[in-house]
C-alpha cells in the first residue's frame, strides 16, 4: 500500500493509519508531492537508526546515484539555487564544518537571553491585537516568531514589513502551482538579504547575519552564495515551523478545558507541556529525504542502495513501543524522548528557541485572555511533511 501524509483525515487524527503502517513493518511507501514515492520509517527504533547511521544513510545522492540534488530540481530558476544547497542537505564534514560556524548563536544560554525580547514583542502584538473574533495567526503566532529569527539574525526593523509580506506566499503553499509562486517571491527575500550582507560589510552590526558576514574560516570568508544558502536555512526555518507548534498548542488548550486549567494552574510543568504538543502534535512530520549509500536494511526491512527514504518523525513520537499511551497527551510526561526536532547530526538547531516562543507565546496569551474561546475548528492545512492547523479563529 502506498500512503499520503496529506489526506485530511490522517493529519486530524494519525492514530488508525499511523497502526496500520507499524503492522506492514519498520518501513512503509509514501507518496510525496513533487518527490514522488519513498520509503518512511513507521517505528521510534527506525527512525533512529535511520538518523544515526549518516554514512550509510546520507543527505546528498551524487556520489551514490551521480545526480546531485541539483539536478533532480534543474527547472528551478537559477536564483533559487542557493536554497538547494543549504547545510541540512549536506553530510560531513561540509554539513559539520557549516553547523560551526552558527552553532554558538543558538546555545542555550544565548537564546534564553532573548526571553525578555520575545516578551515585550507578544506584549506589544497583543496591544494591538483587537478583541472579538480574530485571526490569531495573522495577528500574533506568525509576527512573533517571525520577529524573534529577525532579532536573532539582526534584521533592522524597518525591513521586517517587506520581508514579512516577501515572505507570505511560502506559508500559502499547498499545491505545486502555488510552490512555484512562492518560489519567485523569495527572488524579493534574496536580494534584501544581499543588501544586508553589503550593509554589515560596510559596518558590522549586532546580529548572525553580520557575524557570518565577518566569519573567518581557514583564512577566507563565505561567499555570497553560502551566506544565502544560511541566511534563508535560519530564515525560513526559524518561524513557519514554530508557528505551527504554538497554535496546534492553543488548539488543544482552546477546546479542551482540563488541559487549559492544567496549564493555568501548573506554570512550573509548562515546559514539559510543550515537549508534550511537540511529541503528540508533531508539526514537522519528517526530515530531509535520505539515500542508501549500499544495499542494506532497516531492522530487517532490506533498503537497496540509491533508494529514497525519511524518518517518519510522526510515527516515531506514537509509537507503543517507546511511550505508553501514545494517543494520550500527558501534560507532565516524563521522560518524553520524542523526535520532534529530529536526531543525529541535523538535529534541530533552533529547538531552544522554538521551545522559548512557544513557551512565551502560550503564557503571554493565555494571560491576557484566559477565557479565549475557538470561534470555529480549526481544520489541517495541506503542507508537505507539516502538521499545520490552519485558520485558527479566537474569540478574545
Ligand atoms: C517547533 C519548531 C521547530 C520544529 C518542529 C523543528 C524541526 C526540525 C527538524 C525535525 C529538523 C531536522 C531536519 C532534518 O534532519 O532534515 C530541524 C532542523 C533544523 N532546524 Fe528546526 N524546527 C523548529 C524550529 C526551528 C527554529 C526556531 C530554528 C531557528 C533558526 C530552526 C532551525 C533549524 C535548522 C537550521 C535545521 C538544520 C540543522 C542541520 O542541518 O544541521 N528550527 N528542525
Amino acid at each position: 500500500m502506498v500512503y499520503r501524509l496529506n489526506d485530511p483525515e490522517f493529519l486530524a487524527d494519525p492514530a488508525p493509519v499511523l497502526a496500520q503502517m507499524r503492522a506492514e513493518g519498520p518501513l512503509v511507501q509514501v507518496k510525496m508531492p513533487i518527490i514522488g514515492t519513498i520509503w518512511m520509517t513507521t517505528t521510534d527504533a527506525a527512525s533512529r537508526t535511520l538518523l544515526k547511521n549518516p554514512d550509510l544513510f546520507r543527505r546528498d545522492p551524487g556520489p551514490i546515484t551521480g545526480k546531485p540534488l541539483s539536478r533532480r530540481f534543474w527547472w528551478m530558476p537559477g536564483f533559487f539555487k542557493p536554497l538547494l544547497d543549504t547545510m541540512i542537505v549536506k553530510d560531513d564534514p561540509e554539513h559539520r564544518r557549516m553547523r560551526k560556524l552558527v552553532e554558538l548563536a543558538f546555545a542555550r544560554a544565548t537564546i534564553e537571553d532573548l526571553r525578555p525580547h520575545l516578551t515585550r514583542t507578544a506584549d506589544a502584538l497583543l496591544d494591538a491585537t483587537p478583541t472579538g473574533t480574530v485571526d490569531i495567526v495573522r495577528h500574533y503566532t506568525r509576527p512573533l516568531p517571525f520577529r524573534a529569527i529577525c532579532a536573532l539574525l539582526g534584521i533592522p526593523e524597518d525591513r521586517h514589513a517587506s520581508l514579512a509580506r516577501r515572505i507570505a506566499p511560502i506559508s500559502a503553499v499547498t499545491n505545486p502551482v502555488l510552490a512555484v509562486f512562492a518560489i519567485f517571491r523569495l527572488r524579493g527575500v534574496l536580494a534584501e538579504f544581499r543588501d544586508l550582507f553589503a550593509e554589515a560589510r560596510r559596518s558590522p552590526g549586532p546580529g548572525l547575519i553580520s557575524a557570518l558576514v565577518h566569519a573567518e574560516e581557514d583564512g577566507s570568508r563565505l561567499t555570497e552564495q553560502q551566506l544565502l544558502s544560511m541566511v534563508m536555512l535560519l530564515f525560513l526555518a526559524g518561524h513557519e515551523t514554530t508557528v505551527h507548534l504554538i497554535n496546534s498548542a492553543i488548539v488543544a488548550l482552546a477546546s479542551e478545558p482540563k488541559l487549559r486549567a492544567h496549564f493555568v494552574e501548573n506554570p512550573d510543568t509548562r515546559a514539559l507541556m510543550i515537549e508534550e504538543f511537540m511529541r503528540h502534535g508533531s508539526p514537522v512530520m519528517t526530515t530531509k529525504m535520505m539515500f542508501a549509500a549500499e544495499d542494506t536494511d532497516i531492522l530487517g526491512a532490506p533498503v537497496r542502495k540509491g533508494a529514497q527514504i525519511a524518518p517518519l518523525l510522526l510515527a516515531a513520537n506514537h509509537d507503543p513501543a517507546r511511550f505508553d499511551a501514545p494517543e494520550t497527551f500527558d501534560p507532565e510526561r516524563r521522560p518524553n524522548a520524542h523526535l520532534g526536532f529530529g536526531f543525529g547530526p541535523h538535529v534541530c538547531l533552533g529547538m531552544q528557541l522554538a521551545r522559548i516562543e512557544a513557551a512565551v507565546a502560550l503564557e503571554r496569551l493565555f494571560a491576557r485572555h484566559p477565557d479565549l474561546q475557538l470561534s470555529e475548528p480549526a481544520r489541517y492545512l495541506n503542507r508537505p511533511g507539516l502538521r499545520a492547523p490552519a485558520g485558527v479563529k479566537l474569540m478574545l
